[in-house]
């Protein structure tokens, strides 16, 4: 079932709302009234963000700060496989060690772009990371308006290699890191959410902003559908480690080999199919699921809520799941004994990928980092 536009416009503004109420404090220069005096950075780092860095896009540094997010938090282990301190923003106060480890390929590009605004604001590095990837999502369409609190101390070191799950680790291996640092198997599934916006540029050598489903600039649902489908070949060169076939390589479309075997393992198959084509029911478990990444490590009752610093974000496109074109129940390759919801055929002409957020296919002309 899609959810109904209406509920969730509703939803959206309900947040909106009863942060207006609750607002008191003026801040400096009187531009922003925020619920605590400690929040006032975060609206004039919000605007700056959007203005000199986003550019109010669901593009490739919202996609790049969004990845870093997790990146930064899941550096944690309560079994003490490894040091780290969680959602610390070690990322970029040791970028010089944590950017080399193999699982952070290309996290550099957006360590470079945010340490700038660690110089130009009072924040801490942690805060400066989840508060960004909060402000990254606003700008994509369909995306819940995440929760974000202040406060997380600076890493006093940088987390130890081999924390963050890799695309090639079997499904056992990622459930137990993901466990190790307090989530569970559907909260797992819940975060995937994001690979909706997300491109890999280090999977295939051979090319770069290869999409993880057909609408890489909107947080639909198109993703947890499209992950199902029978994979048929390569977006690019075949075989690359972490890659498996995907079901549209002829439109662009690259697969995970852990978004793959995830969505078919007995322990998450379900929550994945749950997702298929319920946009309310993805947005409030990303919602959820993030709200708690955030904080991983940290001590969430010493922190200041700054939510309503986040932008308001834009609403879903008013569309359908679909199959994607020739596609359909027949290519579903389904784990979860629960019956598979119906889902609309795709009706046009097939289309390669876009590569931009405003539906071109030009990725020099759109955004900083579209080499
Ligand atoms: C099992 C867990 C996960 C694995 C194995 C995984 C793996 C990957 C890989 C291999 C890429 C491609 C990187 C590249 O070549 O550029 C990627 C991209 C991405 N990931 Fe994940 N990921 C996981 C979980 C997450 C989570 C929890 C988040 C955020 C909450 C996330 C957000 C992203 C985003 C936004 C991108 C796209 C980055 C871009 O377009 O530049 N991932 N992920």
């Amino acid at each position: 079932m899609f959810a109904n536009p209406i509920v969730v416009t509703l939803c959206l503004f309900a947040s909106t709302v009863s942060a207006t109420l609750h607002k008191s404090t003026k801040c400096p220069g009187g531009k922003y009234a925020a619920r605590h005096q400690e929040c006032c950075v975060f609206y004039e780092l919000a605007e700056d963000l959007q203005e000199n860095l986003f550019d109010r896009q669901c593009g490739e540094d919202t996609h790049e700060v969004l990845r870093l997010t997790f990146h930064d938090a899941i550096g944690y282990s309560k079994s003490g496989a490894g040091r780290g301190t969680g959602a610390d923003g070690s990322m970029i106060l040791y970028d010089y060690v944590e950017t080399k480890y193999g699982a952070n390929a290309g996290i550099d590009d957006s360590v470079d772009a945010l340490k700038p605004y660690l110089s130009k604001y009072s924040v801490t590095a942690g805060d400066l990371i989840q508060f960004a990837g909060a402000v990254g999502v606003s700008n994509c369409p369909g995306a819940p308006r995440l929760e974000f609190y202040a406060g997380r101390p600076n890493a006093q070191y940088y987390a130890d290699d081999g924390l963050i799950p890799e695309a090639q680790d079997s499904v056992d291996k990622i459930l137990a890191r993901m466990a190790d640092a307090g989530f569970t198997p559907q909260e797992l599934v819940h975060l995937l959410a994001s690979h909706t916006v997300a491109r890999a540029d280090h999977v295939d050598p051979t090319k770069q902003h290869v999409p993880f489903d057909s609408t890489p600039f909107t947080f639909d649902t198109q993703f947890y559908l499209e992950v199902l489908l029978k994979g048929t070949g390569w977006p690019g060169s075949a075989n690359n480690t972490g890659e498996v076939p995907s079901p549209i390589p002829q439109l662009g479309e690259m697969r995970l080999e852990s978004d793959f075997a995830i969505a078919r393992d007995s322990r998450t198959a379900c929550e994945w199919q749950s997702m298929v084509d319920n946009q309310w029911l993805m947005m409030s478990n990303f919602r959820s699921a993030m709200a708690k990444m955030a904080v991983t490590g940290q001590d969430k009752s010493k922190m200041i809520d700054c939510s309503d610093a986040v932008p308001i974000p834009k609403l879903p496109a008013l569309k359908f799941t679909t199959y994607p074109s020739g596609k359909g129940y027949k290519d579903v390759e389904k784990s979860c004994p629960a019956p598979f919801p119906y889902i609309l055929p795709y009706i046009g002409k097939e289309k390669p990928i876009p590569a931009c957020p405003d539906g071109s296919y030009d990725a020099s002309k759109c955004g900083s980092d579209s080499s």
